[in-house]
């Protein structure tokens, strides 16, 4: 049997100072064996970054004892991962089939021609505004967001605006873009991307715990389980002695 031995990266990583390593070893703590550590590890050196940049990839080699390559397999298979720094959000507006026919392509192509520049629309990933600075703002279309019963959805940094249409969001976006950070539908008030990058790694620092208590369930989502409670339905019980089904046989 062949192991991949880590290897000495040449890539400067001074960027991820003591308070980042620190971070990163509570997180490897959490796990049996080191290498399990790789996607919150991603998320952390993203809240620094605002993305993976081959720093970020060399870091996590050399905290999990992996090879760069092994890093970069994972980093660019999730798009979580962003390889281009993104801005001071993250705007993903959910365009996969039951959305879009509500809607969503259309307030997809309104956000791409109100944030793109010398008539060229805005692409997927790109970013309008320096990456990072107050204001700046990337796009991305993305698959379902498990909101399909709220759609059209966006989401702001993982956070849900719920039942959108081209106007609402392009109202949005332009408050995202004047240093507004509007109410999500549901879940934790807005912060901005590095932060939510940050939570996604485990720390919640700054946060008050109170924050979290926001709304987390929709009427639309809880709607069957009130009708169900209102007309004393129930699921059958499963009997103890039901016989459990047959496996079928190894061949
Ligand atoms: S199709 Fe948009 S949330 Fe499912």
């Amino acid at each position: 049997m062949t192991t991949t031995q880590p290897e000495q990266s040449t890539v400067d990583i001074s960027i991820f100072g003591d308070d980042i390593v620190e971070k990163a070893q509570q997180i490897i703590a959490r796990y049996p064996v080191a290498r399990s550590a790789l996607l919150p590890m991603l998320h952390l050196v993203q809240s620094v970054e605002g993305h993976v940049s081959q720093a970020g990839i060399a870091f996590c080699a050399a905290q999990l004892d992996l090879t760069t390559a092994e890093v970069s397999a994972v980093a660019t298979f999730y798009t979580m991962y962003k390889r281009r720094p993104c801005g001071e959000h993250l705007v993903s507006v959910c365009t996969n089939t039951l959305c879009a026919a509500l809607g969503g392509d259309a307030i997809y192509a309104k956000l791409r021609e109100q944030l793109g520049s010398d008539g060229k629309p805005l692409g997927h990933e790109e970013t309008a505004g320096a990456p990072g600075t107050p204001g700046s703002i990337t796009l991305e279309h993305a698959e379902c967001l498990a909101a399909c019963d709220l759609g059209p959805v966006l989401q702001v940094n993982y956070e849900f605006y719920d039942n959108q249409t081209p106007e609402s969001a392009s109202e949005l976006v332009e408050k995202l873009r004047n240093g507004e950070k509007p109410a999500p539908t549901r879940g934790a008030p807005l912060t901005d991307f590095k932060q939510a990058e940050l939570q996604l790694a485990g720390f919640f620092e700054g946060r008050d715990p109170a924050d979290n208590a926001g709304p987390s369930a929709s009427i639309e989502t809880v709607r069957g389980a009130k009708l169900a409670q209102e007309r004393g339905w129930t699921a059958p019980s499963m009997p103890d002695d039901a016989p459990l089904p047959a496996l079928p046989e190894k061949k």
